[in-house]
């Protein structure tokens, strides 16, 4: 018993001991996991990025309405690419589609119930894509018909859009009966989005094409995705490298960086397989044919710091494709560096500077020069791009010490890549690197512990 209360005690000791560094960290640790939580689907560099959908009903019919639906992407560099969204919602009552002009419900459901007029579709949660280019006008509406591919909002607003007609029966027929379609998921094309209620908002306003008369949606309601790259996948999807002019080092992406899982799929550049016709075909469910690499990334963009000037600095940035089975059309390619504030020139890549907050000016994006690398192609002797960035230095910050001329982030098509540890960098001959590189170890592995807990809680 005696002993028993002893040992409570030197228990209690040791706890009040160690509960201040412990709760301070605690809270370092949430407050980390706050800013990173998967949930939260917060991305730092698109703080308000989201895609909008919007119903609008246009007309009241006898059993239902008319809604034209529009897609808007508002996402600064994440694009919807090949083979596009996929939309579903689940229908609050009975309602059927009775048509959809330029797109469609992957399956019509059961209608048997009905004599005269077949529905498009009597599904309680209807499934619906974009009809393909090229269809006829009569199965045209505005924005309709790319297969679902979206631009960012960043590179193209104007084909940031996507839009079809809905026409629904067995619904309410005014603003005062209608329910609102509940359960949005959205698919773009793989997981990732989380899709809020839909919300009744002040009507849309349309101007006609003469811009002499508005017109106004009998009722609207929107619909509000946001992405989060940990739902979509568990691992990166893209690796960076590094090097300099002024090391020979070249810190290469880390291993397994986007996981090693598919190892035993991966092809050798240089086998017999690798050049067979048929080994570019596109999997349905777009599953990637990589090339095999210690990092097992499908994409891997590399920073060169190449040159350096009075007043300038040059880097050297080149994005390798290893996927056999996807072309990149309209890819982007985002990069945080402090002197990103004062680009003087980008040579091959169109650029544009990203300002999430006021404040922060250190963000940019970087795509494709239409019908010159817009297209990022399949892996092999043409899957690469590069481009060159003259930066005007700011004596007062800039220097080439601890990895300061290397990107803080990068992100390709919207997914955050990963970069090499810390300490793991390109340093200068001669400089006391010993010193920074364990502190930099040092957060380094403060950085590991507080990943964990968050994954743990
Ligand atoms: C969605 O994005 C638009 C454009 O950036 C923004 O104005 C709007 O507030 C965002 N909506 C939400 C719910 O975040
Ligand atoms: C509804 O969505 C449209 C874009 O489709 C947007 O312009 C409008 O601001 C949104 N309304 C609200 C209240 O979020
Ligand atoms: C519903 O329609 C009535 C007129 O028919 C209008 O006064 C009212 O504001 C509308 N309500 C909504 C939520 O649109
Ligand atoms: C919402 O939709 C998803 C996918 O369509 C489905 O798995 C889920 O059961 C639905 N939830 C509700 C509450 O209807
Ligand atoms: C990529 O594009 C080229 C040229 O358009 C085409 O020949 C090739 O089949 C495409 N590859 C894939 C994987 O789609
Ligand atoms: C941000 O930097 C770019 C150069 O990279 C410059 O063109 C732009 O004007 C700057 N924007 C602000 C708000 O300072
Ligand atoms: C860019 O560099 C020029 C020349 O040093 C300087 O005048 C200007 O203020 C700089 N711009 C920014 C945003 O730092
Ligand atoms: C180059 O950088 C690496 C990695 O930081 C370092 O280990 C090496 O000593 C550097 N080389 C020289 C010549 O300083």
């Amino acid at each position: 018993m005696e002993f028993e209360n002893q040992a409570n005690q030197t228990h209690n000791i040791r706890l009040t001991c160690c509960s201040w560094s412990w709760m301070k960290f605690t809270f370092l640790a949430v407050l980390y996991c706050l800013v990173l939580s998967p949930a939260s689907a917060y991305d730092p560099l698109d703080p308000t990025g989201n895609i909008t959908i919007k119903w609008d009903v246009m007309s009241w019919t006898p059993d239902g309405y008319v809604a034209a639906v529009t897609m808007n992407n508002f996402q600064m560099y994440r694009q919807i690419s090949n083979p596009g969204w996929t939309l579903t919602w689940s229908w609050a009552k009975k309602e059927v589609i009775w048509t959809m002009v330029g797109a469609q419900t992957t399956e019509q459901g059961d209608c048997s119930k009905f004599k005269a007029a077949i529905p498009h579709c009597c599904k309680k949660t209807p499934t619906v894509v974009d009809l393909l280019p090229g269809v006829p006008y009569n199965q045209q509406f505005t924005n309709c018909c790319k297969g679902g591919v979206l631009a960012s909002w960043g590179q193209d607003p104007l084909a940031a859009v996507s839009g079809f007609q809905v026409s629904v029966g067995q619904a309410g027929t005014s603003n005062k009966t209608v329910k609102l379609p509940k359960n949005f998921t959205l698919l773009g094309p793989g997981p990732g989005y989380t899709c809020g209620p839909a919300k009744v908002v002040p009507s849309t306003v349309f101007l006609t094409t003469d811009r002499r008369r508005k017109t106004q949606a009998l009722m609207t309601w929107n619909v509000t995705c946001t992405y989060s790259q940990f739902l979509a996948s568990k691992h990166p999807s893209c690796c960076v490298s590094f090097s300099s002019f002024y090391n020979e080092t070249i810190v290469p992406c880390p291993s397994c960086a986007c996981g090693c899982h598919n190892k035993n799929n991966c092809l050798k550049s240089d086998s017999v397989l690798a050049h067979k016709t048929g080994i570019n075909t596109p999997k349905k469910d777009n599953s990637p044919l990589l090339q095999c690499t210690h990092h097992m990334c499908p994409i891997r963009v590399h920073w060169h710091v190449k040159q350096n000037y009075k007043d300038y600095w040059r880097v050297k940035m080149s994005v390798t494709n290893f996927n056999y089975r996807m072309n990149y059309t309209e890819w982007t390619l985002v990069a945080q560096h402090p002197n990103l504030n004062n680009v003087t020139q980008v040579f091959s890549f169109d650029y544009k500077p990203l300002i999430p907050y006021q404040s922060v000016n250190d963000t940019g994006m970087f795509y494709g020069m239409k019908f010159y690398n817009d297209l990022l192609m399949e892996a092999g002797p043409l899957g690469n791009i590069q481009s060159e960035v003259l930066m005007r230095k700011d004596q007062n910050t800039f220097t080439f010490k601890q990895g300061w001329a290397f990107p803080r982030r990068v992100y390709f098509n919207g997914d955050e890549c990963m970069l090499p540890p810390p300490d793991a960098y390109p340093s200068l001959p001669n400089s006391g690197h010993v010193n920074s590189n364990s502190i930099l170890q040092k957060a380094a592995s403060v950085l590991l512990i507080m990943f964990s807990i968050c994954f743990s809680l």
